[in-house]
C-alpha cells in the first residue's frame, strides 16, 4: 500500500471505529432515548439538527476524551444502569478509549515499526475489540506479516473483587453487563473489518489463569486496560519480562482508577522501573522499557 493510502484507510479506521462518520446518529439516538425516558414529546427539528443542541457537544467531547460510556452512565443520577437500560442504545462505538488515546497507540505502533521493536502486540481488557482490530489493521496497513495481535479478555466482563485493592469496586457483569461482550462478538466484529486471520489470537479466560502460560514469545506493546488491581497487576507480572527493550507499557485507567494506579506504582516500585511515566491523557499514561533491560 502506498504511503497516502495507506494513511487515509488508518485514519479512516480509526473514523470508524471511534464512530466519528456518524457521531450525529449517535447524538439523535441518545436525545430520542432521553426523550422515551423523560416522557416528553420529541422535536423534529431539534431530531434533524441535532449538531446545535448540547448533547451533540457532550457525545463528541466524550469521544475525545474516551469518557462517552461515562457520560452516559453518569446521566442516570450517577447510579449504575443496566444494559438493558435504553440510554446503551447510544454507544455504538467500537472501543471505549477516545479519539486521543487511539491516536498515542496509533503513533506507539509507528515507533515500533520505525525501531524495529521486536515482538506481538497485546491488549489485556478489549471489550468490544476496537483496540485490537486497529492493532491488526495498522499491520495489515503496513504488510507486516511476522508479528500477531493478542486478544486477551474474560470475554465475560469484569472479575468480581477478590483482593483487598479492589474491594469496594464492583464491576462485574451483574452490575455492568455492558462491559461483557462475548467472544463471538469480537471475532464477528474482525470479520466486519476484514481483519480476522491468523495473525489475530484470542486468549479466553481471567488473565491470571490465561497469561502466565500463554504461548507468547516477545512482545514490542502491552496495552493493559482491566480497570482494576487484580487486571492490571496479573498482566504487567506475566507479560513484562516478554517485553523487548525499547517496548511500550500503556496503561488506560492510571489516572481514573485508584486500584489500577496501586498496581503500576507497586509493580514499579518492586521492579526498580523509574522510567517516565508519561501522561496520554487525563487518565492513561505509558512509559518504554529501557533499551539498558535484556
Ligand atoms: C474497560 S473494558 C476495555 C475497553 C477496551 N480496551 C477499549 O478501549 O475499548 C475492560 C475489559 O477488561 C476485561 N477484564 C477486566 N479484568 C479482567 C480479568 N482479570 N481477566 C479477563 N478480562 C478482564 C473485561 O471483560 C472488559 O472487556
Amino acid at each position: 500500500m502506498d504511503i497516502d493510502n495507506r494513511s487515509r484507510y488508518l485514519d479512516l479506521l480509526k473514523k470508524s471505529l471511534l464512530d466519528e462518520l456518524y457521531l450525529e446518529n449517535e447524538a439523535r439516538i441518545l436525545y430520542f432515548v432521553n426523550c422515551v425516558l423523560e416522557q416528553r414529546p420529541l422535536d423534529v427539528k431539534t431530531f434533524l439538527e441535532i449538531k446545535h443542541h448540547p448533547i451533540f457537544k457532550s457525545v463528541s467531547e466524550g469521544r475525545a476524551q474516551g469518557a462517552w460510556h461515562m457520560f452516559l452512565t453518569a446521566a442516570a443520577d450517577g447510579q449504575m444502569v443496566q444494559r438493558h437500560d435504553l440510554r446503551f442504545a447510544a454507544e455504538t462505538g467500537h472501543l471505549m478509549m477516545g479519539r486521543r488515546r487511539l491516536d498515542h497507540l496509533h503513533a506507539c505502533l509507528d515507533t515500533v515499526l520505525r525501531e524495529a521493536i521486536a515482538g506481538d502486540l497485546i491488549e489485556t481488557g478489549v471489550w468490544r475489540g476496537g483496540g485490537t482490530i486497529f492493532m491488526r489493521g495498522f499491520l495489515a496497513a503496513h504488510d507486516v506479516r511476522d508479528r500477531t495481535v493478542w486478544v486477551a479478555d474474560s470475554f465475560d466482563g469484569i472479575p468480581p473483587p477478590s483482593l483487598p485493592q479492589d474491594q469496594g469496586y464492583v464491576m462485574s457483569k451483574e452490575v455492568q453487563p455492558f462491559a461483557a461482550v462475548p467472544l463471538e462478538d469480537v471475532s464477528e466484529l474482525f470479520e466486519r473489518y476484514g481483519l480476522l486471520d491468523g495473525q489475530v489470537k484470542f486468549l479466553k479466560g481471567w488473565f491470571r489463569e490465561t497469561l502466565p502460560g500463554a504461548p507468547i514469545e516477545r512482545l514490542a506493546l502491552m496495552r493493559l486496560d482491566g480497570d482494576l488491581y487484580e487486571s492490571t497487576m496479573d498482566a504487567l507480572t506475566a507479560l513484562y519480562d516478554r517485553l523487548s527493550p525499547g517496548g511500550f507499557v500503556i496503561i488506560d485507567d492510571y489516572g481514573n482508577m485508584p486500584p489500577c494506579k496501586q498496581a503500576v506504582d507497586e509493580f514499579r516500585q518492586r521492579r526498580g522501573i523509574d522510567d517516565e511515566l508519561q501522561a496520554i491523557d487525563v487518565a492513561g499514561v505509558f512509559w518504554r522499557k529501557p533499551r539498558r533491560a535484556a
